[in-house]
């Protein structure tokens, strides 16, 4: 099976790929869509070529939707999570000043920039959870989620150590205390399978460069049925619009569903190649891939004979990335890259990431030169 469906995946030819936690290999598939589905109509078309343009956006939702558990017309799509997350608070209606939007102080920081600019602009605050706090102890997340609080920024896997939160339970307490809801998908989405109608939550945002192999410049936000009619995007469009082609200068009405947040003329590109990645993957389906990503990184613990796991140890509490620390983590990191070993380097250490194409003998390939460390 693992040789098939290595076979639909562009892997760098030399060297063992670990880096699917940064970017996702791309698919056969997605490579000839880009062909078929955007240069040959415009080739072909030119302006006549929007009627298949546009299809590949109604893909790319409808794709993420069935990946993901949720209704196409909930997902629109956006270039990034910092992005959307501005449109996002930028559309609610107004929280009374002082009050807080929670975040934790492990969130990848691009978030926390959007959330103290934001701050700063609406008349709110941020509150950092500690960098020391568990994330998975539902108490804290109660004493944190106090009466002061407007909205809670969740990221369902951390990007440096890979620990999983258990996003229901405490969309469970969001909920309980009305207070909105943003969970950020980014390192979990094509992973870690994911069902959006059991998280209850506001909102969702996320991208395909990562673990769905889809590029970047695709990502999305989901919102969910209740919270989407009380949203007015600041950021608007004739694509914003119920009815596009309406163009009566005075009047605008946002689309019922979330495309009131896609703008002016949408990006078509990157959302034609992450249209058939995301298919590609959910046809392999999410729990194929966790559980391989899983086999392996045990596989690789169970193996090494030195360096620290900062990932945690148990499968319900990590995502798809290991991160291992060494005396020098420096030096490792070198070691890996005249191995070819495809990682990277951040707070917790080395990160390795092995996706459905990786195969035990990838595992094998990263164990021996760790093995080999002298450091
Ligand atoms: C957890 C998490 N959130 C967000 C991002 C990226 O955000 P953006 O799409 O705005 O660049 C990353 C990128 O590594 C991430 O790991």
């Amino acid at each position: 099976m693992t040789t098939d469906i290595q076979a639909l995946f562009h892997r760098p030819e030399q060297g063992v790929y670990l880096l699917n936690h940064s970017v996702g290999c791309l698919p056969g598939s997605a490579s000839d869509a880009f062909q078929s589905h955007f240069l040959e109509p415009w080739k072909q078309q030119g302006s006549h070529a929007w009627g298949q343009w546009l299809e590949n956006l109604t893909r790319f939702n409808a794709a993420l939707a069935s990946l993901l558990n949720g209704k196409s017309q909930q997902f629109c799509p956006q270039t990034n999570l910092s992005s959307a997350l501005t449109k996002i608070v930028g559309s609610l209606p107004p929280a009374s000043a002082g009050q807080h939007i929670l975040i934790s102080e492990r969130d990848f920081p691009s978030m926390g920039f959007v959330i103290q600019t934001l701050c700063k602009r609406f008349g709110l605050k941020p509150r950092f959870i500690p960098h020391g706090a568990d994330l998975t102890d539902l108490n804290r997340w109660d004493d944190m989620l106090s009466d002061d609080v407007w909205l809670a920024f969740i990221t369902h896997v951390q990007s440096n150590d890979s620990l999983r939160l258990p996003v229901a339970d405490i969309t469970g307490l969001t909920k309980k205390k009305s207070i909105i809801s943003v969970v950020d998908i980014a390192q979990s989405a094509g992973v870690v399978p994911i069902d959006l109608d059991a998280w209850q939550a506001d909102f969702i945002i996320g991208s395909s460069v990562k673990w769905l192999c889809g590029g970047p410049g695709s990502g999305y936000l989901w919102a969910s049925d209740e919270i989407i009619a009380e949203c007015e995007p600041m950021d608007v469009g004739w694509f914003s619009h119920q009815n596009p082609m309406a163009f009566d200068i005075h009047h605008f009405d946002y689309a019922v569903d979330a495309g009131r947040f896609m703008g002016g003329t949408p990006s078509i590109m990157p959302f034609t190649v992450s249209a058939e990645s995301i298919r590609t993957l959910d046809r392999i389906g999410t729990e194929t891939i966790f559980q391989h990503n899983q086999k392996l990184i045990n596989h690789i613990i169970a193996q090494i004979n030195q360096g620290e796991i900062r990932s945690p140890m148990q499968e319900n509490r990590r995502g798809g990335t290991l991160a291992i620390s060494f005396k020098d983590n420096q030096k490792a990191m070198q070691a890996m890259n005249h191995a070819g070993i495809f990682c990277d380097q951040r707070s917790e250490g080395l990160r390795f990431s092995p996706h459905i194409y990786n195969t035990e003998e990838d595992a094998d390939q990263l164990v021996e030169v760790i093995n080999r460390l002298k450091i």
